[in-house]
């Protein structure tokens, strides 16, 4: 059996799933764990603060491109594994400017690899991807031996860095294994994403803005089963580059999404707002996952009780997300939104 590595390094730990995983981990019982982040506007230090209190834990502010630090930093921590989180992660971002992407995403990737090559005692590189790589699945599910197929600039600079981590694998011998999980929601998720931005506006009453016909199709899973997921794999010891799906299999459309968080709050259909769509709006995605089944996962949560479940922690964190929708992220919101709710429609 395989022992899972007792010393790691998380980057984007401050973000939505490096939050929930770095929570995880350390009450999994992990001897060290450094959790690395550059705190852009999607990585909130508030996340974690109450875990310095526990020696095993420490906080790092720091760029994943910028290579010497982050060499530096796996040689006196001596990491044994990486769990890579960081990245810039909104499509509708990517579509106004892809440069953060560019270097985070593509180059941020290389230089961690830069830093775990021909180290004695590195165990694992697990690269944290996503299924948007397979672009828009018209039927089926996809596969992990699909070819990708990026729609997104954001897509595109995921697809780019899994290659980067299959190269590595093959020419530098670099332990490393990719998953490519579906829909993420549940606590901590930056309210730029469509789930906890509908629960917030609808907790204040304001819009929710519906892209397109509100019909596009997305892959539901509830962070929790994708952080188990995540450590799963990190005791597999499967480290030739493979990549393994993480979906819990439920496709649901946007609208139903909708009407479901409309209900848990208990609030009217009016504030639906149908507004003009994502230019290159992946219509569904869909994947499968037997491969990560066979070796012994399985999420956990369904998308009924887990949607509730975060409805509520919403309900409860006024203040959490009240701090993160101000400043920078009212001018995100007017430059997004604001004339594309004035020309939107009301429910037909
Ligand atoms: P997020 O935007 O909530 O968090 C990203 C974190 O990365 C932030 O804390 C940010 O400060 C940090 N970061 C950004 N640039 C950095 C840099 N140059 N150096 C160091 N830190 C930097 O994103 P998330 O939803 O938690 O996604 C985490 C990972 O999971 C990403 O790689 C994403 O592609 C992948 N993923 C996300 C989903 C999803 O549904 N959220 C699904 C599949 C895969
Ligand atoms: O599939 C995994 C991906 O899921 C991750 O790799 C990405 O990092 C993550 O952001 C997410 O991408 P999506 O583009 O699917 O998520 P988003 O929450 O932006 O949108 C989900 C769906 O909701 C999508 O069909 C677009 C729609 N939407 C989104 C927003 C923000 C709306 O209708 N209105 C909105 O205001």
């Amino acid at each position: 059996m395989t022992v899972r590595p007792t010393r790691l390094l998380v980057t984007g730990a401050a973000g939505f799933i490096g939050t929930n995983f770095v929570r995880h981990a350390l009450a999994a019982g992990i001897d060290r764990l450094v959790a690395l982040d550059l705190l852009t506007y999607a990585g909130n230090y508030a996340n974690l603060a109450d875990l310095e209190a526990d020696a095993r834990f420490r906080f790092v502010r720091l760029d994943v491109a910028a290579r010497a630090d982050v060499a530096r930093l796996v040689v006196e921590e001596r990491i044994e594994a990486i769990v890579h989180c960081a990245a810039e992660t909104h499509v509708d971002r990517s579509i106004g400017d892809h440069t953060p992407f560019l270097r985070t995403n593509v180059d941020g990737t290389i230089a961690l690899l830069e830093a775990v090559r021909g180290q004695a005692g590195f165990r694992c590189f697990l690269h944290v991807s996503t299924d948007e790589v397979y672009g828009s699945i018209a039927e089926g599910r996809a596969r992990e031996d699909w070819p990708t197929r990026p729609s997104s600039p954001y897509a595109a600079s995921k697809a780019a860095a899994d290659g980067f981590v299959q190269a590595y694998a093959t020419t530098h011998g670099v332990p490393a294994v990719i998953t490519r999980c579906s829909n993420n929601y549940g606590p901590y998720q930056f309210p730029e994403k469509v789930i906890p931005l509908f629960v917030t506006n609808a907790l204040d009453g304001q819009p929710l803005p519906l892209y397109g016909d509100g019909m596009n199709v997305r892959d539901w899973i509830h962070v929790e089963d994708h952080v188990e997921a995540l450590w799963h794999v990190l005791g597999l010891g499967e480290t030739d580059g493979r990549v393994y799906n993480v979906s819990a299999e439920n496709e649901v459309p946007n609208r139903t999404v909708t009407d479901r968080i409309l209900a848990l709050l208990g609030r009217p259909a009016t504030l639906v707002r149908y507004v003009a769509d994502r230019p290159g709006h992946d219509r569904r995605y869909a994947l499968e996952s037997a491969r990560l089944r066979a070796t012994g996962w399985r999420p956990r949560r369904s998308f009924d009780e887990g949607l509730a479940a975060t409805v509520d922690w919403y309900r409860d964190q006024r203040p959490w997300w009240e701090a993160v929708k101000s400043g920078a992220y009212r001018d995100y919101y007017e430059r997004m939104y604001a004339s594309r709710l004035r020309a939107g429609r009301d429910m037909p």
